[in-house]
């Protein structure tokens, strides 16, 4: 891709420095699940970025003589072995993009908002993060860049560590992968949501219940790689990008209702593609499924706009607008935190 090859004229630059970025994780409305070639997505998908679970990181760079690529990585000061060997992955897919990463040895400092076993994905913050100092360093070093193209490089790049991160680099609502409804979507990286949202979608609340913290069983890429056999994955992929164009008429009028029920769809969708996938897999728990119930009963009863998603885990993401937060957040106490581990939750929000 042109546009993202580097702009530096030259690579002349061997001082050592320092450079340091944030970046929220997201969770996705419409799901991102299967994708081809070098992280393309198999359909297009939407998120909201978070607010108070971040990753916040600091690049150390030394220059070096040798080829190769020097990485270490310490999260919260405690050295990472096994991060290193994924950085380098990284690495060696966007070197055409970053021209100088084998002139540098690099040190990684890295400290999530959230805890590592919370089930929030650090790869979409943590990539993000690290995607975002790469394009300041190349900043630094005189590329030039605005900023509309110093976000859009590190989305792009982003997506290369991870695919959910490149929505993580924009705030509010993000969308990637190419589709008829989003002018201006892209398979290479994502954008901010051009449309109007209603204010009823604006700082949206997303409480995350923590109904496990172990090691999942199956991991994101091997759940993609399973959707490329999956017999349903033609009417999957099909769906997902109906149900982004869906989404955009129920943004803009405010329509919690048809909003919790296609965010709610998806989510079980995503599930149900695991469930029907050789070999079949499951991530949901007991507990995911009772408090699933839960907020069925209350909305049935209260008639309030309470709405669950999940991400490739059993951790439940409980999404209302910030005027129900009171009835919202009362409900959740009293009736949802005994099917947390030890209680846990984390209060977040979209803005
Ligand atoms: O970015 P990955 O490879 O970890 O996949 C993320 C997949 C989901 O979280 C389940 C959905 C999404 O769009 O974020």
């Amino acid at each position: 891709m042109e546009e993202f090859q580097s702009k530096l004229k030259q690579t002349e630059f061997r001082q050592s420095g320092h450079v340091s970025a944030r970046c929220p994780s997201n969770i996705a409305l419409v799901k991102y699940w299967g994708k081809r070639g070098k992280q393309i997505p198999m359909n297009p998908s939407l998120s909201f970025t978070l607010t108070n679970s971040y990753t916040q990181t600091e690049l150390k760079f030394r220059p070096k003589e040798q080829d190769g690529y020097r990485v270490t990585v310490y999260l919260d000061g405690m050295l990472k072995e096994g991060f290193a060997q994924r950085i380098h992955t990284f690495f060696e897919r966007i070197e055409a993009y970053v021209p100088f990463l084998q002139d540098f040895e690099f040190e990684v400092y890295t400290h999530n908002t959230f805890p590592h076993s919370s089930g929030i994905a650090s790869s979409a913050s943590g990539m993000g993060a690290l995607a975002l100092c790469l394009v300041q360093m190349e900043e630094n070093m005189g590329a030039g860049f605005t900023e509309d193209e110093k976000l859009r490089k590190a989305s792009f790049l982003a997506r290369l560590g991870s695919g959910s991160a490149c929505r993580s680099v924009y705030h509010g609502i993000t969308v990637w992968g190419e589709t008829d409804s989003v002018k201006g979507s892209s398979d290479y990286y994502a954008i901010p949501y051009p449309y109007e949202i209603h204010r009823d979608f604006q700082r949206f609340q997303d409480t995350i219940l923590l109904i496990d913290e172990g090691q999942k069983e199956v991991s994101s890429s091997a759940g993609h790689k399973l959707m490329e056999e999956h017999p349903y994955a033609k009417q999957r992929f099909f769906s997902a990008n109906e149900n982004l164009g869906k989404l955009i008429p129920i943004l803009k009028e405010g329509n919690l209702p048809e909003f919790g029920k296609l965010v709610e769809h998806e989510a079980l969708s995503l599930h149900a593609m695991m469930m029907t996938s050789d070999p079949a897999y499951l991530l949901m728990l007991p507990n995911t499924l009772n408090v699933i119930r839960k907020v069925w009963e209350f909305r049935e009863s209260m008639s309030a706009n309470l709405f669950f998603t999940l991400d490739a885990g059993a951790n439940v993401h409980l999404l209302y607008p910030e005027k129900e937060m009171e009835t919202c957040m009362n409900f959740i106490k009293e009736e949802l935190l005994s099917y947390c581990i030890s209680k846990k939750f984390i209060e977040d929000f979209s803005f």
